[in-house]
């Protein structure tokens, strides 16, 4: 029972964003019960869309991934929870919607790959990384508690939520 709170990086997608989608993937968060500091809409430049997928520089994808991430706005967020790097991403699902389980955002709302609707960090370190580039710390809410936190994600062993 190591539980550890987090913080991680999501963003909704260009495409998302066209498809009338950003309420319905924020929702999956939140009622999860994951904790929003940070929120904002944005147009991400290319430079900024390289460092943020550096990792995948050079594999066949890299090009497109950069313009589609770049072709409109996107919404960014930061949540903080529990373990919230890899709850995160099973309330996603896996990267290609065909695997992705139904029930997931993107089992639900995707079908290829390349139009997977949203993004959320690999790991802590990603997370912190990918935080960093989106938002400053002054951006952050970090100070606010749900009043909820109790019924979610506080038990006696855990005040620091
Ligand atoms: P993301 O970073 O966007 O949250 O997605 P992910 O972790 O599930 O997948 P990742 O391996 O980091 O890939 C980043 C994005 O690149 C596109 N991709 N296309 N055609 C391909 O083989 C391929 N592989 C990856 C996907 O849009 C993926 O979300
Ligand atoms: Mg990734």
């Amino acid at each position: 029972m190591d539980r550890k709170m987090e913080r991680t990086f999501v963003a909704v997608k260009p495409d998302a964003v066209q498809r009338g989608l950003i309420g319905e993937i924020i929702k999956r968060f939140e009622r999860k019960g994951f904790k929003i500091i940070g929120l904002k809409m944005m147009q991400v430049d290319e430079a900024t869309a390289k460092k943020h997928y550096a990792e995948h520089v050079g594999k066949p994808f890299f090009d497109n991934l950069i313009s589609f991430i770049t072709s409109g706005p996107i919404v960014a967020m930061v949540l903080k929870g529990i373990d919230v790097v890899e709850q995160s991403r099973h309330l996603m699902g896996v990267t290609d919607p065909r695997q992705a389980n139904a029930g997931t955002i993107r089992g639900d709302y995707a079908q290829i790959m390349e139009r997977n609707v949203v993004h959320g960090s690999d790991s802590v370190e990603s997370a912190e990384r990918e935080i960093a580039i989106f938002f400053e710390e002054s951006e952050l809410a970090t100070s606010w508690h749900r009043d909820t936190r109790k019924w979610i994600s506080q038990s006696k062993f855990e005040n620091n939520v």
